[in-house]
């Protein structure tokens, strides 16, 4: 039987090259903090326990570990030592217990689940994930001899010898939990940075007659996040993953590197989307979907064989039914649109709802808001707005009914009711005739005061 696995999310880091007020593992990547991708992808692991080390006052951290718990470490002096300020929370554990960093948001379960096999097939007290780096001067250098990690030697520590090596330390570690107490306890900081380093619990480990192993993995996952450059690498990087897993799961995307995604967005299949959309936060799109190029879209569930865009915006809170067309420069707000209903063109629906099967024109606005508050538009099925009308909120259109194009709805309107909310069109027979010839005068005895001041200079 397998042991259980312990996490240990290191995050007090100051991560000051951000220069922000957020803390640097809650700047968002695919709509989400960086530290909700390192602890969803550590819990697939499935782990009896996972434990953030966090800096003194970090409570919107601490936030959003939880459920997880957090233990402070109170001053910043290495890795090491944070490491060992997890002690406490790991009493008890004698499965592997595996040190991750919160600002290493791309590292896979899958690497995860690697380093932790191989340290069990390989039965070693301590093994890392490294990588060979392009520009290993950051990192620390795993020195390996006949498959075995002897130590691991800081950039700042490293002779002339040791700084060729290439292979480099992730810092993502796996540590036996019946050894881990005692190793950390043997930290020492007679180093260049004055530091506790998590890396020499290698040199420990061997000394205490236990075995070290590298695992080799992929540089581009290892990337960690220190400024806002870096940020941005890491939203590609998962960008790039996010597409690549829809595009797997049966969607057509046309210009993959123009659609951004979010890392809750859910797609049925055979779901189609066209260049430049973006997908925020709590969408969900079914099946045989279409959205058109230029769509921006969130919070929204999105039934099946929808048509969405060109130039749609969908806004939190909004639901779309089976079969809803929602056509260009429409836009939703907190709105449910039934099945098969339809706005094809240039509307603003906030905080209505729309009945199946109803229609609305062009240009219709749902006037939600009074200068004070927002109210609702509840239109029932099958009913049909006209072109260019004004829906007065709080409003109650039913059944069936019919608003005439250009009206300005202020009173509810009742199951099959006609509603004209407009001036009455007058109309003159034969008068076009008369109306062109007194046009025309104005305009030559304009032209003619004109050329008449302009002869008089
Ligand atoms: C660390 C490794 C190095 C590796 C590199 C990979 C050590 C000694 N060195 O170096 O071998 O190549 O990562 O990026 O481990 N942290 C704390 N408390 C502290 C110090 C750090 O919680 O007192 C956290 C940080 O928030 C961060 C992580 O630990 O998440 C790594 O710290 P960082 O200072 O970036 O380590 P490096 O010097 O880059
Ligand atoms: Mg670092």
């Amino acid at each position: 039987m397998k042991s259980p696995i312990a996490v240990v999310v290191l995050a007090a880091g100051a991560g000051t090259r951000m220069k922000s007020a957020l803390p640097k593992v809650l700047h968002p990547l695919a709509n989400r903090p960086m530290l909700a991708h390192v602890l969803a992808n550590a819990a697939a692991l499935k782990p009896a326990r996972i434990v953030g080390v966090i800096a003194p006052g970090a409570t919107e951290v601490a936030k959003a570990f939880a459920p997880h718990p957090t233990v402070v470490q109170k001053r910043p002096l290495g890795t090491g030592h944070a490491a060992r300020a997890a002690l406490g929370a790991l009493e008890g554990h004698r499965g592997p217990v595996l040190v991750v960093f919160g600002d290493a948001p791309l590292v896979t379960t899958a690497s995860l689940r690697k380093l932790v096999a191989a340290c069990a097939r390989a039965g070693a007290a301590v093994g890392v994930l490294g990588f060979v780096a392009r520009d290993p001067t950051p990192y620390g250098r795993l020195i390996v001899e006949d498959g075995e990690l002897l130590r691991i030697v800081e950039s700042k520590d490293a002779d002339a010898t040791e700084r060729t090596v290439a292979f480099s330390n992730s810092g993502v570690m796996c540590i036996d939990g019946k050894l881990i107490a005692s190793l950390l306890g043997a930290l020492r900081n007679d180093n260049s940075k004055r530091e506790f380093y998590l890396t020499d619990a290698v040199r420990l480990a061997r000394e205490a007659g236990q075995k070290a192993i590298a695992v080799a993995g992929e540089e581009a996952e290892f990337q960690g996040v220190n400024s806002r450059a870096e940020l941005a690498v890491a939203e590609q990087a998962l960008q790039q993953r996010l597409r690549a897993a829809a595009m797997a799961g049966g969607v057509t995307m046309t210009d993959p590197g123009t659609v951004w995604l979010s890392a809750d967005t859910k797609f049925g299949t055979d779901v189609r989307i066209g260049p430049n959309v973006r997908f925020g936060p709590a969408v969900s799109v079914g099946s045989d979907t279409v959205i058109n190029a230029f769509c921006d879209i969130e919070g929204v569930r999105i039934g099946r064989g929808v048509l969405v865009g060109p130039f749609a915006r969908i806004r939190p809170g909004s639901e779309v039914a089976d079969g809803v067309h929602i056509g260009n420069f429409v836009e939703l707000k907190a709105t449910r649109m039934g099945k098969g209903a339809k706005a094809n063109h240039l509307a603003y629906l906030g905080d209505s709802d729309i009945g199946a099967g109803s229609n609305i024109g062009a240009g219709t606005i749902a006037v939600n808001y009074d200068g004070y508050g927002k109210h609702r538009t509840v239109i029932g099925p099958d009913v049909f707005i006209g072109s260019n009308s004004s829906l007065v909120a709080p409003l109650k259109v039913g059944r069936g009914a019919n608003v005439t194009a250009g009206s300005v709805v202020t009173e509810d309107v009742p199951a099959d009711g006609v509603a004209f909310g407009r001036a009455r069109q007058v109309t003159k027979k034969g008068r076009a005739t008369a109306l062109r010839a007194k046009l025309q005068d104005r305009a030559a005895a304009a032209k003619k005061a004109a050329s008449e001041r302009s002869g008089n200079k």
